[in-house]
């Protein structure tokens, strides 16, 4: 196997892009990607696009063909491969061009995230979320995510000593990033009084619990570290991919407040590269509500069961604490386009550990994501550094 580094990155803004096509979205951070990287569409070897369900939310099916067409690069005869793993399925595309090119089978990847959702209705877009979750036994039954990580909370809040306030906390750091970030679709402070006066969604989750709808797309370009100095001065290497699956659906899990799937691919992760807690800098967790950030704090191993509240309380997860999680804002505050969060969580490790990160900057060397499909029947692990 070969090492791995990424050598460009681009983002779109984050939010509602009423009048940016789907498509539009893809090439305008493609674009970005390779200006970032210094390179020519030429150049690009293979295409992976995350994305989760473009058939739903925009009536296109057929995502690889079609982004490879509008970045210019069907005629070359590029192969382009749409990947979906619900909300993770930005993370597993970037997971999928470290496997081409560390194989050896592709040298210079794009891996790329794209979702437009607020061409539908809120209900609409909740529906086609909640396709993730296991529709037979749990959306027939009229669950959808907000209930589902409500149902997380309560057992969590019952068994652990976690407070209302605290859960809030986690939207009042992520909102305090987002306004630092000048991709980010809220880019407003809060208090944790805006989160406890917010309407009600599921009990005890509301409005600023959750992440909300968004349109936006995110690119990245990876190539070989032995060939990364032809194109940048700053590569960033990949230490570590990882995946790991649980069971679909809540009830079938052994413990729903902990994300068994997150405990595997984080540990393997470090396994793989030889590397413990203590070594990350900064950690852009899948924070889809607040109590997602707890527990993913808690299941990568940063702190015991039950800690992670009074950590976020004490600032330890802030800008300037001891473990920076989510500095782009996270879902919460940066947006959650569900095909393309888990190739901005990538973005944004970058551009800490190039010292590119501006107001948002903090001082690291290697940095991790998590991003999860569903509540948590698919978890991609990755850790950057440089
Ligand atoms: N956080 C903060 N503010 C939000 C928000 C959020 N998550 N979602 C919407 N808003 C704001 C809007 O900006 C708007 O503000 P304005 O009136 O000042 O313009 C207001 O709330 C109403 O927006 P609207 O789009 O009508 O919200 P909604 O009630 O239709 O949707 C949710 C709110 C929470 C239901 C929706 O964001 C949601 O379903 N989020 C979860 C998405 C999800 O499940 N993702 C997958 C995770 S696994």
């Amino acid at each position: 196997m070969r090492d791995v580094a990424v050598i460009g990155v681009g983002c779109t803004e984050f939010g509602e892009h009423w009048s940016t096509s789907f498509r539009d979205l893809f090439v305008n951070a493609g674009a970005l990607a390779l200006e970032d990287a210094g390179i020519s569409g030429e150049k690009i070897d293979a295409l992976y696009v995350g994305n989760m369900s473009a058939g739903r939310f925009v009536e296109q099916e057929h995502i690889g063909a079609l982004i490879a067409d509008y970045a210019g690069l069907a005629t070359k005869n590029v192969p382009s491969t749409r990947v979906e793993a619900a909300c993770a399925s930005g993370g597993l595309a970037f997971r999928q061009a470290v496997i081409a090119v560390a194989s050896g089978m592709e040298d210079v990847v794009v891996a790329a995230g794209v979702e437009k959702m607020t061409d539908v209705g809120t209900g609409a877009s909740v529906d086609m979320l909640a396709s993730a979750a296991d529709r037979e036994w749990e959306g027939f039954a009229g669950a959808t995510f907000p209930g589902l990580y409500a149902m997380i909370a309560n057992d969590y809040m019952n068994r652990y000593p976690l407070t209302r306030e605290q859960l809030a906390q986690v939207a009042v750091k992520n909102h305090e990033n987002g306004a630092k970030n000048p991709i980010a679709q809220f880019r407003n402070r809060i208090s944790v009084d805006t989160v406890l006066s917010s309407s009600l969604v599921a009990d005890p989750l509301r409005l600023f619990d959750c992440s909300p709808i968004t349109d936006g797309a995110a690119a990245v370009v990876v190539v070989p570290l032995e060939r990364a100095h032809e194109f940048t001065d700053s590569p960033v290497r990949v230490l570590a991919s990882a995946q790991a699956s649980d069971t679909i659906s809540l009830h079938d899990r052994r413990d729903i407040s902990t994300l068994d799937a997150t405990v595997a691919a984080g540990k393997r992760a470090f396994d793989l590269a030889g590397l413990s807690h203590k070594d990350i800098d900064l950690v852009e967790v899948h924070d889809c509500f607040t109590i997602a950030e707890i527990c993913a704090i808690e299941d990568l191993g940063f702190c015991k069961k039950g800690e992670a509240g009074k950590l976020t309380a004490e600032g330890v997860t802030a800008l300037g604490g001891k473990i920076p999680v989510n500095t782009s804002g996270g879902l919460k505050a940066c947006g959650h386009p569900v095909g393309a969060t888990g190739i901005k969580q990538i973005c944004e490790v970058v551009t800490q550990l190039r010292g590119d990160a501006g107001a948002r900057q903090v001082d690291a060397e290697i940095g991790m994501t998590h991003n999860v499909g569903g509540t948590g029947a698919t978890v991609v692990v990755h850790i950057l550094g440089v």
